[in-house]
């Protein structure tokens, strides 16, 4: 048995979904532990594409448990399409779910302030999806959030609802001059969701525990990546929890003790989407086509995604605050055609020479990237599954970020697809 956690090494959308379909395999539960349905994750099975958003991507395989910790939140409006929307396409869910009672709830008047708070800061905003995450979690640390705990029960949903209204209606109304909410109104639609999701609601700490004590597989799927964690990201530009390795104990109720390995995703280059720094991005033709032919465009809001090189300086702080045992090496693919590829392995600020990551925001927006350039393969490694079939060159460059990170690579992908991957190391 083995306990493994998945996160993304960069700003998000490393291509998580496809390595936890991959790894699924060999999992029994399939964990979500922090976000929301702010993450996007693209799995493709054949020709069939799916874009999970909340529900664990272990989900399309069958025979595979399912469990959304009390880390994550849920808006249980998106949750139920979610729900629905993968039964029209053959995914059964039913006893394959389980869902923390201690999670927290995304609630209308969430996104609204979310909106309206980002329109406020100009061009300070922080470019979020728009899914009421920050504002949620927010309530949660102000100890004033209804959990799933909370919803189901309608005596004290109602309670909460009410206090929570006056205080959020007096923003809303006051502060930002729109409309409110209206007690009655969400109560009833709330509860509704509620009877639908009664079923799901479970401890799944307890649940989990017992599953380890099984000697089962499990499977803790990350979602956004380190440098959009709250803690160690590139703060305020990032979101509302902790994506990092960590989270994944607080956001399960399982303990450091029973987690034996940490898989970093990593993309062969660099993309972000919303504001804040980014000091490997290309805003030119090679950053155009990393875009177009790593078909770069988010999978929850559709925005174009900010590309640039690789960046060992915030790949190698990842590896370090996540603890990466291994990594998985996504989208080489991506960069076959290039004549040059380059690695960025320093900042410049101001005369100063930088070997790791600084914390300051304004070195990172004004530092100037130190590359270390390589020529590119030009030659396909699409689709290849084994290491001896990629270029030289290839194998050189993956060597490089190996040397340079510190963390062994145990898997390299070359395509969307499950079969478009090398396996260098088995993970469970
Ligand atoms: P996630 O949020 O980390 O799960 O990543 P996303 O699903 O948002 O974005 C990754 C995108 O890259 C998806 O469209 C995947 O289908 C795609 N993808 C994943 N791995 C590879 C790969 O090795 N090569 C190529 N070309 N695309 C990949
Ligand atoms: P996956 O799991 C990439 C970004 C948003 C914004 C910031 C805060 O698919 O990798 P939020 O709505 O979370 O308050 O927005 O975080 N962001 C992501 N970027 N991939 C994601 O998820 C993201 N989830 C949030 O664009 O910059
Ligand atoms: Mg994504």
């Amino acid at each position: 048995m083995s306990n493994v956690v998945i996160t993304g090494a960069q700003w998000g959308d490393e291509g998580k979904g496809k390595i936890v379909d991959l790894l699924t395999e060999e999992a029994d539960y399939i964990v979500r532990y922090q976000g929301g349905h702010n993450a996007g994750h693209t799995v493709v099975i054949g020709d069939t594409e799916f874009i999970l958003h909340l529900i664990p991507s272990g989900v399309l395989r069958k025979g595979k448990r399912c469990v959304i910790g009390n880390g994550v939140v849920i808006d249980p409006h998106a949750l139920l399409a979610e729900i629905d929307g993968l039964k029209e396409r053959g995914i059964g869910i039913k006893d394959n779910l389980f869902i923390s009672s201690r999670a927290h709830i995304i609630m209308p008047y969430h996104c609204a302030i979310e909106k309206e708070s980002e329109k406020l800061k100009g061009s300070l905003r922080i470019g979020t999806t728009g899914r009421g995450i920050g504002p949620t979690y927010a309530d949660k640390m102000a100890r004033v959030g209804i959990r799933v705990a909370d919803l189901i029960d309608r005596e004290v949903f109602r309670e909460k609802l009410q206090v929570n209204l006056q205080e959020m209606n007096y923003f809303l109304e006051r502060l930002y001059g729109v409309k409110g909410f209206v007690l009655d109104e969400v109560y009833d639609e709330y509860t509704g969701y509620a009877e639908r999701l009664r079923g799901f609601a479970a401890d799944t700490a307890l649940l989990l525990n017992q599953a380890i004590k099984e000697g089962k597989n499990i499977l803790f799927e990350g979602a956004q990546g380190t440098h959009l964690d709250v803690d160690h990201g590139t703060y305020p530009y990032v979101t509302s929890s902790n994506a990092t390795a960590g989270g994944a104990c607080t956001g399960t109720g399982v303990g450091p003790t029973k987690i034996d390995k940490v898989l970093g995703v990593v993309k062969a280059y660099t993309t972000r989407v919303g504001s804040g720094p980014f000091p490997t991005e290309l805003q030119d033709k090679t950053g155009e086509f990393l875009r177009d032919k790593g078909r770069e465009y988010g999978a929850t809001t559709g925005r174009p995604r900010r590309c640039g090189w690789f960046d060992a300086l915030t790949t190698s702080y990842a590896a370090k605050v996540n603890g990466f045992t291994e990594m998985a090496v996504t989208k080489l693919d991506v960069l076959d055609d290039l004549d040059e590829i380059k690695i960025c392995v320093g900042y410049k600020y101001r005369g100063k020479r930088y070997d790791e990551m600084p914390s300051e925001l304004k070195v990172l927006e004004g530092c100037e990237p130190v590359y270390e350039s390589m020529a590119g393969w030009k030659a396909s490694t699409a689709g290849l599954s084994e290491y001896g079939a990629l270029p030289q060159k290839a194998q050189r460059y993956l060597a490089r970020i190996e040397e340079l990170i510190g963390v062994e690579i145990g898997i390299i992908s070359t395509g969307f697809r499950r079969d478009e991957t090398i396996i260098l190391k088995k993970i469970f």
